[in-house]
């Protein structure tokens, strides 16, 4: 039995907007948080508390925000600082929080810090950033042999100072020096800054990579070439010496500190990579770090839609993250695959995993469009607005993004949010214009106001769902176990929530046939099935059993 006093973020449901992609209110094509403000009713209803935002702060867009020329500035396609404050005060009206992305790793080059720090060896925010002389001799060659994640040296040479800089991610994002207390300090103001306006957390951009070797010492060589959750290695390199050093952990100790003296509570949400092991150092020795860190586990083909799996992987969840720890579930997000394609856009098996994903113990991270099944949209690399696809364009084997489980080129995951059947699918007020990324074919029968409509839908299978859980505090509060299903075990998952108040069941056929089970208690009340329609659980033929439709998911207690 579970006596933790629970706090309203291990309770909580997010949704992640992608701004660009979410509402134009111009009609230039881009998405904007005015636009977002129209539709803050679509999402009440929805039943979100969370939103977490991706970047809208002012950038050059080379990564499409998540290169920050000033981070406390909103960029004018997004809007300006008096619509960020309009957008706080409705989301807080409606008694919903708001989340921000910030990117502490590094900045953009077009930063004035680092055009400042680029200047001359002697600018006062030289150390600001990671300089080092190239190998010697001449210093033609980067300082170490570290890798950026895209491959290729982390490090770029600027001539005028005749020095390399450290980056981990893309070679205009370089990385900021957490060894100088300046940079620290202002990083933490910032974060002050948004905190006072109120905002109710920070979601961490690749946080793991805050901290480097301070000798910049060589990374030993890995027989891995993709990133995985068994080891802490890519691209023939394992990156003891450029990731997940001690001093992060160290580090997220001191942001939970910041972010603790603020009522009423705030949260982080780290970005980090690693084993699973590594991944629970950032939630601190004391669970007094981050407040939680995504876990990709589901975000990966593998696991797709195979009960086993997924089984073994809640498992190790719960075993490595038990009670005070909070899990988080996610299938997607602005990076990855839309899930729903792994699916081959089968509707039935996207609200099994809906199921699953809303009643596991842990928080739920959606990702926009899930809920009406918006899938990958096919984009040419070489065009691709990703500075990722246009990189990966140069490379012959398309085959290395089911290997690394990243899109090629993230245009697919990004596309326009689908509201409805006209043209431009209600995203733009311009019937004209080109949004930026081109809508997907199936928004004639993928988009809210359809879907709305159809009691069967999966937005109305998300809505009901998330209403379950706001109803039944098991389902937000309790603890979790799995049932053993025997030989059926490769064909449904089960498993009970335990409150001191409440058990209830969850069951889920992930087989295209009817199936037939023992009932674990006499006369289940049936409050969910994926099948809207279904009223009762039992059947008359035979007493004590209960029967699953073929892809059907319920709830009872
Ligand atoms: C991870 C973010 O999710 C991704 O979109 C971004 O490109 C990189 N970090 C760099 O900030």
């Amino acid at each position: 039995m579970n006596n933790t006093k629970y706090k309203w973020w291990q309770k909580t449901i997010v949704y992640q907007i992608y701004p660009r992609s979410f509402k134009d209110s111009t009609g230039n094509g881009f998405g904007d948080i005015p636009g977002i403000i129209e539709k803050l009713d679509y999402l009440e209803d929805l039943g979100i508390e969370t939103i977490w935002f991706s970047p809208f702060f002012t950038s050059p867009q080379q990564d499409h925000g998540y290169d920050i020329a000033n981070f406390r500035e909103i960029d004018p396609i997004y809007g300006t600082m008096e619509s960020f404050d309009k957008l706080s005060k409705e989301i807080h009206d409606k008694g919903m929080k708001i989340v921000l992305d910030l990117v502490l790793n590094h900045t953009s080059i077009e930063h004035h810090w680092f055009k400042e720090s680029a200047s001359s060896k002697d600018n006062p925010k030289r150390d600001w950033y990671i300089w080092r002389d190239g190998k010697k001799p001449g210093g033609r060659k980067p300082p170490n042999n570290w890798k950026a994640i895209l491959g290729g040296p982390a490090w770029s040479y600027y001539k005028n100072t005749d020095q390399w800089f450290y980056f981990h991610f893309l070679p205009f994002q370089p990385d900021l020096n957490y060894r100088n207390p300046e940079v620290k300090e202002e990083i933490f103001n910032i974060m002050r800054f948004w905190l006072d306006k109120g905002v109710d957390g920070f979601r961490l951009d690749i946080l793991h990579t805050i901290f480097e070797d301070i000798e910049l010492k060589n990374n030993p060589f890995s027989w891995t070439l993709t990133e995985s959750d068994k080891k802490s290695a890519s691209l023939f390199q394992h990156h003891k010496y450029d990731t997940n050093l001690p001093e992060t952990y160290d580090f997220v100790l001191e942001l939970r500190k910041l972010v603790e003296v603020y009522e009423p509570e705030r949260f982080l949400v780290g970005e980090v990579f690693g084993t699973l092991k590594e991944l629970r150092k950032y939630y601190g020795p004391d669970n007094n770090g981050l407040h939680m860190n995504f876990l990709f586990e589901f975000t990966s083909s593998a696991l797709s839609f195979n009960p086993k799996k997924i089984v073994s992987t809640v498992s190790k969840i719960e075993q490595i993250l038990p009670l005070p720890y909070t899990p988080t579930y996610l299938y997607g997000n602005h990076d990855r695959d839309r899930y729903i394609s792994r699916l081959k856009d089968n509707i039935q098996k996207a609200k099994i995993l809906t199921t699953l994903q809303l009643t596991l113990r842990g928080v739920p991270y959606i990702y926009y469009g899930e809920e009406i099944g918006m899938s990958n949209v096919k984009f040419k690399l070489r065009t691709s607005e990703d500075p990722i696809g246009r990189k990966f364009s140069k490379f012959p084997f398309p085959i290395i993004s089911k290997l690394i489980g990243f899109s090629l080129t993230r245009d697919r995951c990004r596309t326009p949010m689908q509201w409805n059947a006209k043209n431009n699918t209600g995203f733009t007020p311009n019937p004209e214009v080109k949004p930026w990324l081109k809508i997907s074919d199936n928004y004639k029968k993928n988009n809210v106001s359809n879907e709305e409509k159809n009691p069967e839908s999966l937005l109305n299978c998300y809505k009901r769902l998330i209403e379950v859980r706001g109803d039944n505090i098991s389902l937000q509060e309790g603890s979790f176990e799995f049932i053993n299903l025997g030989k059926l075990n490769n064909k449904c998952i089960a498993y009970k929530r335990i409150h001191e108040k409440q058990e209830l069941f969850v069951y889920l056929n992930f087989s295209g046939k009817e199936i037939l089970l023992k009932t674990p208690k006499s006369n289940p009340e049936l409050i969910f099935s994926t099948l809207s329609s279904r009223k009762k659980l039992d059947i008359d033929v035979l007493d004590g059993y209960i029967n699953l439709n073929p892809l059907e998911g319920v709830i009872f207690k």
